[in-house]
């Protein structure tokens, strides 16, 4: 095995909605980190992990309630330094000997608190260097319980009005609790704490994408051997970066193959096949199957059906020409660490679906591959970051994110040839007038989708019925939610003129100002 180099923090997770926001703020101080639910976290997991610190995140319960999560007791014995957020503080008083109290919520009479609130210091504490710049600094609260009596060794550091506990510590083992959230938007300094818990842990700040690279290379060698690796190269950030780093570790020994149906944006095939075969010397295939799914495709203008004849004939496509490569033991996937996550969380029960995503689950087994994922430690913008380091280009690393269903899902209704001609140069073109305006990184996605309507219009002195087409921009975080975008009314009218002169077959441009919830973010 590889062995890890790099410092290592343990994150407890007792089941807060922000709790990878913790993780976030660690990775940006190019500190290593780990997520594992309150549950997993066994002696075994804690001393392979052999973590230089811990975080005991926020969660939804109340310690007054018997049965609810606790955090290994050993994990008090290590020597390490320990950090309770909310609910981890009280988990940590509770345990150490303190008491806690219910707020109204969980049926005590103590004070709740959410929203935002104001701490003053008492004292000196290490945590808190440099913190208080005005004598008080904003923190975000968001508790029904609070200690109302700290465990032995522990001293007050910070109080609010409402939680004369805000900030507590036992400075002689390097225990901190802090009744709000640093990670959050809302506590504005929250970042420096964390950069105050680490340094006083003794991390070095090693997790470098240079470092990471080295090691994942070495990793994949491992791995891999001198067997064969397959790659669906989608043309998307994750799967063109997990290609560029296994090339990188075992040259030829990988084979990607870019599915090719016929729903991908003007110039997009030629562009992928052109950078990664011509560019970048790595063996691709590219399978143009277009007419296969195209055909099947036709007559069809039901959401869930185009979305399932899309995914299963994408998994036979996949299949056929990964068939043909003699030798390969391996398949390659694109996986990042929030799906890791989401996979084990304490509070992800299944979710609704409320759309059918298509990805090539089920087809390892099917085929008797066994998978390399070598992002799965990684963060969205961690894989944009190693993307540059390992060469790919700026524009294409930036790219916006594109749906595996391609244009499909961006034509409601039934899908034509002629249609979706018209959309790509739509799209084309809508996407240039961003590019120019020098807004294309403001904007998390941008596309244009062609409406089942014709509607009438009058172009010199003809009558024109054409389509029309409606514009969509989002800014998001992570697609769960997502605010239209607040184009100026020029730039709108610039782009709408554009398209109606420089394509034929549209006549009408709107612009889809709905947000996620309650809308989606593709029309599909
Ligand atoms: P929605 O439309 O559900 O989209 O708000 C959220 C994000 O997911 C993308 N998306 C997909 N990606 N296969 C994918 O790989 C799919 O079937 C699919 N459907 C939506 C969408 O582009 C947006 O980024």
């Amino acid at each position: 095995m590889t062995e890890q180099t790099h410092d290592r923090l343990l994150i407890i997770d007792f089941g807060s909605q922000v709790t990878q926001l913790i993780a976030r703020r660690l990775r940006e101080l190019d500190v290593y980190c780990e997520i594992h639910p309150y549950q997993n976290v066994s002696s075994d997991l804690i001393r392979d992990m052999a973590p230089k610190a811990v975080i005991l995140s926020g969660g939804p319960d109340s310690v007054t309630r018997e049965g609810s999560p606790r955090a290994p007791e050993a994990l008090f014995e290590m020597g390490i330094p320990i950090l309770g957020i909310c609910y981890g503080q009280q988990v940590m008083m509770q345990q150490l000997g303190g008491l806690v109290e219910g707020g109204k919520i969980s049926g005590g009479g103590g004070t709740a608190e959410f929203g935002r609130a104001f701490v003053t210091p008492e004292g000196q504490l290490d945590l808190l260097d440099d913190w208080f710049a005005n004598g008080k600094e904003q923190v975000w609260m968001s508790h029904g319980d609070h200690v109302s009596r700290l465990a032995p060794g522990f001293e007050v550091y910070g109080t609010s009005p409402n939680a004369p506990y805000a900030i507590t510590a036992d400075n002689t083992r390097h225990f901190y609790a802090v009744q709000f959230h640093p990670e959050v938007h809302h506590t504005p300094k929250g970042a420096k704490l964390y950069e105050n818990f680490v340094k006083l842990a003794g991390f070095s700040g090693d997790w470098t994408m240079g470092a990471y690279r080295e090691e994942a290379v070495q990793r994949i060698r491992e791995q891999v051997g001198d067997k064969k690796v397959i790659c669906g190269l989608s043309g998307g950030v994750d799967s063109s970066v997990a290609a560029a780093l296994i090339h990188e570790a075992i040259g030829d020994q990988l084979t990607c193959v870019f599915v090719d149906h016929g729903l991908l944006r003007k110039d997009e095939a030629q562009e992928v096949v052109g950078m990664f075969r011509d560019h970048m010397n790595l063996q691709v295939i590219h399978a143009d199957e277009a007419e296969l799914f195209l055909g099947e495709l036709e007559g069809q203008s039901d959401p869930e059906t185009k979305r399932k004849i899309i995914g299963r004939l994408f998994i036979d496509v996949f299949q056929k020409y990964a068939n043909d490569i003699e030798g390969a033991a391996f398949l390659a996937q694109g996986t990042l660490y929030p799906d890791v996550i989401e996979s084990v969380s304490f509070s992800g029960g299944p979710s609704v679906t409320i759309k059918s995503h298509h990805n090539v689950g089920g087809l390892p087994e099917k085929m008797g591959l066994k998978l390399v994922e070598p992002l799965r430690e990684l963060f969205k913008d961690e894989v944009r970051a190693l993307g540059r380091e390992l060469g790919l280009p700026d524009h294409f690393i930036g790219r916006h994110p594109f749906p595996g269903p391609g244009l499909a899902i961006r034509c409601p209704g039934e899908i034509t040839r002629a249609k979706l001609d018209i959309l790509r140069e739509a799209d084309a073109v809508y996407i240039d007038q961003i590019r120019k305006h020098g807004l294309y990184d403001e904007i998390w996605q941008a596309f244009c989708a062609i409406l089942p309507v014709r509607t009438v219009g009058v172009m010199g002195d003809g009558r024109t019925y054409d389509y029309a087409c409606a514009l969509r921009a989002v800014t998001s975080v992570d697609g769960m939610t997502a605010d239209y975008y607040p184009f100026t009314h020029e730039f709108l009218g610039e782009t709408a003129t554009r398209i109606i002169n420089e394509v034929p077959g549209i006549n009408r441009v709107t612009y889809d100002i709905t947000s996620k919830p309650p809308g989606t973010i593709e029309w599909e």
